[in-house]
């Protein structure tokens, strides 16, 4: 712990969501998120759309995030900012607010990635209990599926990951067939709760060692449908819960066959999750029920496992106590390595 008390202002704007936090050390003073709703209509997030939608929403999002966090911009020690992966336009208007910010206040700038962020928002401080290294981090979202050994804050190594779609394209793109809006990870999840998981039987994709692969499974679920649909148009409308349920248990199936395997080949077992599919419910269960088998789990709170900047400001916060700083000619990136 410094001696010194550091406040960060953290950006996040990797893809859809403009959001901004102020923390006090590990603690968030304030998460503040503007959700962009433009995409809906496209089925889809749209990077032009994207965009342009945080070049009007940054100003606003970072004032309100300084307002209720009760802190004047000069009191701030640092700037932190996802430097990627994420959609180019979007990360450019968060990297270059960041450095304009640095540049203008005259204090540090530190470079955040943002699938590190996505597992280290386990240690923004609530009281609660934080995972010891090793640890593995499973993390999950529309961008990405990895299995990810935690040996340190900044040491991080991908030890599987999807070799196509991600597990919430895998959600999203199964719920689309089914005539639900994007994102449809939430509905699918919540319409499940209402279905049997075991009325339909989806095959599970073969990957090599701890990979993954989720696009079979989605041509496997819409030529099921058009297959249903095409002898009872009602089909979907009759049977959407427990074709959800369906849906989400072989999910949850796929990715646990590997998690476990990853257990057993590492002797790691502490496991964490993270990323916005880890809102999941039925993926939250699952991970506490391996608690009988000895793991101990770790589950984000809801308001850390979509994104969010909190995250960054902690993963922010790391680099800070290391003086781990960026220069001005930092520049955003679509993909990096962990
Ligand atoms: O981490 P995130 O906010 O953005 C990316 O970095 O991709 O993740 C968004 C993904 C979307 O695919 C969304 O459908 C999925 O997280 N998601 C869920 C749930 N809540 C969000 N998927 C399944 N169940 C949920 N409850
Ligand atoms: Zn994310």
């Amino acid at each position: 712990m410094p001696a010194q008390i550091s406040y960060l202002l953290a950006i996040e704007s990797s893809c859809d969501d403009t959001s901004c936090a102020i923390l006090k050390n590990d603690k968030v003073l304030s998460n503040v998120t503007a959700n962009q709703k433009v995409h809906q209509q496209y089925g889809g997030v749209v990077p032009e759309l994207a965009s342009r939608a945080h070049q009007s929403n940054i100003v606003p999002v970072v004032h309100t995030a300084l307002a209720q966090a009760n802190i004047d911009k000069k009191q701030l020690t640092a700037i932190a900012f996802t430097r990627g992966p994420g959609l180019m336009g979007s990360l450019l208007v968060g990297s270059s607010f960041a450095k304009s910010l640095s540049l203008g206040l005259e204090i540090p700038l530190i470079e955040v990635h943002h699938m590190q962020a996505h597992i280290l928002a386990h240690f923004i401080d609530q009281g609660q209990k934080k995972p010891e290294f090793p640890f593995l981090a499973l993390t999950i979202s529309g961008g990405h599926t990895q299995i990810v050994k935690v040996t340190d804050h900044h040491k991080m190594e991908v030890i599987g990951s999807t070799m196509d779609d991600a597990v919430g394209e895998a959600f999203d793109k199964t719920g689309k067939i089914l005539g639900l809006d994007y994102p449809a990870g939430p509905m699918v999840d919540s319409l499940s709760r209402k279905g049997n998981p075991h009325t339909f039987k989806f095959p599970i994709p073969k990957a090599p060692n701890l990979d993954y692969s989720f696009s079979g499974f989605k041509t496997s679920v819409l030529y099921f449908i058009q297959k249903n649909v095409k002898e009872d148009p009602e089909f979907i409308k009759k049977n959407l819960e427990d074709i959800c349920a369906s849906i989400q248990f072989t999910i949850i199936n796929i990715l646990f066959q590997k998690l476990e395997k990853a257990v057993e080949q590492t002797g790691i077992k502490s496991v964490a999750i993270g990323g916005g599919v880890s809102a999941n419910s039925g993926i939250r269960e699952k991970l506490l029920s391996k608690e009988k088998e000895g793991w101990t789990v770790f589950i984000p709170p809801f308001e850390y496992t979509t994104d969010n900047a909190a995250m960054i400001g902690i993963s922010g916060y790391y680099k800070y106590l290391d003086q781990d700083f960026a220069g001005l000619d930092i520049t955003a990136t679509a993909r990096i390595p962990m």
